[in-house]
């Protein structure tokens, strides 16, 4: 196979000039960089003004993506990476990684129909962030992420690197459904909503908490049903439209450029930056879990409780219970045996 690292024709000169300022200089590494879900997220981390520079790591297709995306004119500077003798490089010096690698869905398949490809090359993408970038903010996009999230866990114990504070599951996506389902019904501007969405990645682990949502709806029992049911498929309306091309793309790189977005203000001190995640966690009696997180200049600030439930939400909460904590046992059982 093809190994290449490509390098963008910005010059150092022009990038410092359009990162300056306030902000310092930060490092982002997309690993899955060429896939759906990898270039789209590739394109709007190079339109964020946050970004100094950009990694793209993938097994395969880097090279055309980071001359492509190298070619817009903000300030970050590109470099593409292919194969595993330059993922070390890739990430060295990283204060993000994103990881989008991994298979996704095809019509009739879980996210745990996903475990055991994807588990195997999150754990070696993780072994490899111990090694070559302990201190980053790792966003975890790979599914399942209720499982995956305890993968890298396990494995930064193991290298004893693990920083609770620094590794975030992304279910970013999960909100801005809820978000945009939420204003469609309430007849409200989607602009202004706000829904979190608590407890895991995948069906009924899933739980947007509309009770909580803003601006108030007078929305009925059966209509709050139907929008939690339509938040926690979403993805599946996704894998079924798109017929065995994949699953949720666009919209996932959206959600997981307002996530890094967060991580990168956070970072760089900006004051209440609060984003849902999935994250060790002791607001339940399960060791990670999806709640509001106050992101800051080291990672997970604060974990924020899940504030007054319905007699809905509650017994939704206590249905994903079982669930959540068996895909977070098989997770963690993966990273020792695998
Ligand atoms: P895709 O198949 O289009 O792209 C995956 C990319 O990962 C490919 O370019 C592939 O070459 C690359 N890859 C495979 N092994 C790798 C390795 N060892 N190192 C680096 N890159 C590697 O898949 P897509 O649609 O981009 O989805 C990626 C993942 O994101 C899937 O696991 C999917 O289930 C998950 N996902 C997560 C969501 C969330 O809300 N957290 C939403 C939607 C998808």
């Amino acid at each position: 196979m093809l190994r290449s690292i490509l390098r963008s024709s910005t010059s150092n000169a022009s990038r410092r000039g359009f990162a300056s300022g306030a902000s310092p200089e930060r490092k982002v590494a997309i690993l899955g960089a060429a896939g759906g879900i990898g270039q789209p997220l590739s394109l709007l981390m190079k339109l964020n003004p946050l970004v100094s520079r950009l990694a793209l790591y993938d097994i395969a297709g880097t090279p055309g993506v980071a001359a492509d995306v190298s070619h817009i004119n903000t300030g970050s500077e590109v470099v593409g990476y292919m194969g595993d003798e330059n993922l070390g490089k890739a990430l060295e010096g990283s204060d993000v990684v994103i990881i989008p690698a991994g298979v996704p869905r095809k019509p009739g398949m879980t996210r745990d129909d996903l475990f055991n490809i994807n588990a195997g090359i999150v754990k070696s993408l993780c072994t490899a962030i111990a090694k070559y970038c302990p201190n980053a903010l790792v966003n975890m996009i790979s599914n399942p992420v209720n499982s995956t999230v305890p993968i890298a866990a396990e494995v930064f114990k193991m290298a004893g690197t693990y920083d609770e504070k620094r590794l975030f599951g992304v279910t970013t996506l999960d909100v801005v459904r809820a978000k945009t389902f939420y204003a469609g019904k309430a007849k409200v501007n989607v602009a202004e909503v706000n829904v979190p969405v608590v407890g895991g990645h995948a069906g009924i682990t899933i739980l947007p908490l509309f009770s909580q949502a803003t601006p108030k709806a007078n929305l009925s029992d059966d209509e709050i049903v139907a929008l939690t049911k339509r938040t926690q498929d979403g993805g599946t309306e996704v894998v079924e439209a798109k017929a065995g091309k994949g699953s949720a793309t666009l919209s996932m790189a959206y959600a997981g450029a307002v996530f890094a977005d967060a991580c990168l203000k956070g970072l760089n001190g900006a004051p209440d930056v609060v984003e849902c995640s999935f994250v060790q966690s002791t607001v339940t009696e399960l060791p990670f879990f999806a709640s509001k997180v106050r992101i800051g200049k080291n990672g997970v600030e604060e974990v924020l409780g899940l504030g007054a439930l319905s007699d809905f939400e509650k017994e939704g909460l206590e249905k994903l219970k079982p669930e959540l904590k068996a895909s977070i046992e098989k997770g963690i059982k993966f990273a020792h045996q695998n």
